[in-house]
């Protein structure tokens, strides 16, 4: 029987607890996301330290549970989403939006990380998550698909408030992160028709051709149900379609956030129909998570290896986040013989594929 007075065992049993009960933290940031407290804690920048009774009088003008909110400020204050002000004297905690925190605030476009984290953890979605070991014993489809009877795609389109909360979503992720690539990066030069393969609403393509006016015709290609839903952006042209039957020509192709979430089969269908769909020379540009070679307990590790699993449970069961190794050979094997990363964002990596 080991000793479990030793240091060791000591951390071991509070390692495996805090695991165990790792789900409070998602389902708390969701608990603050709709009962709307980033808001109300940043009123247009002031970001004023409150307490849990002043922030439920601003977000619930008809009562609510103070004590219970503060239970899950004090939990998310752990994993850096408020600061905690302790007011010892008075017994009063207040809280205020770290950095982490602020990723919540809605913008002037209605835009904010919060949609993302409410997408992840609709009642479909989390229908899957009991279901991940299934993807180990029969990984011919996914968690997404047992739980649900079909492809988590094909659900979605049926669904218009899923695909309302889903474009919403991939918006508040991708405006910030294109403001970052456009910033270091300047493949875009020399380009003037692009598609962008899977763009949702089509936020990537407006932030393009507003940097780089050579793009003088941006088509964003996504499924029927999605484009019927994007909104009109000078210059772009909406086409609803199927990436793994083709993809319309261009001078450039440019993806974010698709080639993960196929298995490799798929992604070099995709990659091919985009080989077609290009000139001699002409490049794919995708965006997407890259693992590193190493494993390791680093935010980014972490937070792109916990991206996959979400992959595996929700998309496709081999659907994957790949290494740039992986990304070379599969480029290789779709007739893209030259390759290159481009590190700006650490989630994304940029992957530029020439023929
Ligand atoms: C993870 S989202 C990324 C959206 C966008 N590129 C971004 O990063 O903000 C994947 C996109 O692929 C689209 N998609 C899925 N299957 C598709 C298909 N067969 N043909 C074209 N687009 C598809 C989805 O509708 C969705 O908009």
């Amino acid at each position: 029987m080991a000793d479990e007075n030793t240091e060791r065992r000591n951390q071991a049993r509070l390692a495996i607890l805090e695991l165990a009960n790792m789900i409070s933290v998602p389902m708390s940031l969701s608990a603050v996301v709709r009962l709307n407290v980033p808001d109300a804690i940043w009123q247009g920048g002031s970001n004023t330290p409150l307490s849990a009774t002043q922030i439920l009088t601003r977000v619930l003008p008809s009562g609510g549970d103070p004590e219970n909110l503060q239970r899950i400020l004090r939990m998310l204050t752990s994993y850096g989403v408020f600061t905690e002000h302790l007011n010892s004297a008075a017994a009063e905690r207040k809280y205020s939006l770290t950095d982490v925190g602020k990723t919540l605030v809605t913008d002037s476009h209605g835009l904010s990380y919060g949609a993302y984290v409410l997408q992840h953890h609709q009642d479909a979605l989390m229908r899957a998550w009991p279901l991940v070991h299934e993807a180990v014993l029969d990984s011919s489809s996914e968690p997404f698909r047992k739980a649900n009877g079909e492809a988590a795609y094909a659900y979605y389109g049926k669904k218009p408030e899923m695909n309302g909360l889903m474009q919403k979503a991939m918006s508040g992720v991708s405006v910030p992160f294109m403001k970052a690539i456009l910033d270091g990066y300047d493949g875009f030069q020399g380009v003037e028709r692009l598609v962008d393969v899977g763009g949702s609403g089509g936020d990537c393509l407006r932030m393009i051709l507003h940097k780089y006016p050579n793009v003088r015709q941006g088509i964003n290609f996504d499924l029927p149900e999605v484009v019927a839903k994007a909104p009109s952006i000078p210059g772009v042209t909406h086409v609803g379609g199927d990436m793994l039957e083709s993809v319309p020509a261009a001078d450039a192709i440019f993806m974010k956030w698709v080639l993960t979430t196929w298995t490799d089969e798929e992604c070099k269908k995709i990659m091919q129909n985009s080989n077609k769909a290009l000139p001699e020379g002409g490049k794919l540009i995708a965006c997407e998570p890259v693992l590193p070679k190493e494993t390791d307990g680093s935010h980014r590790t972490r937070a792109l290896l916990e991206g996959d699993i979400f992959v595996m449970t929700i998309y496709r069961a081999k659907g994957k986040h790949r290494t740039e190794e992986d990304y070379r050979t599969l480029g290789v094997s779709a007739g893209f013989p030259h390759f290159r990363a481009v590190y700006i964002d650490y989630f994304y990596t940029v992957l530029e594929f020439q023929k």
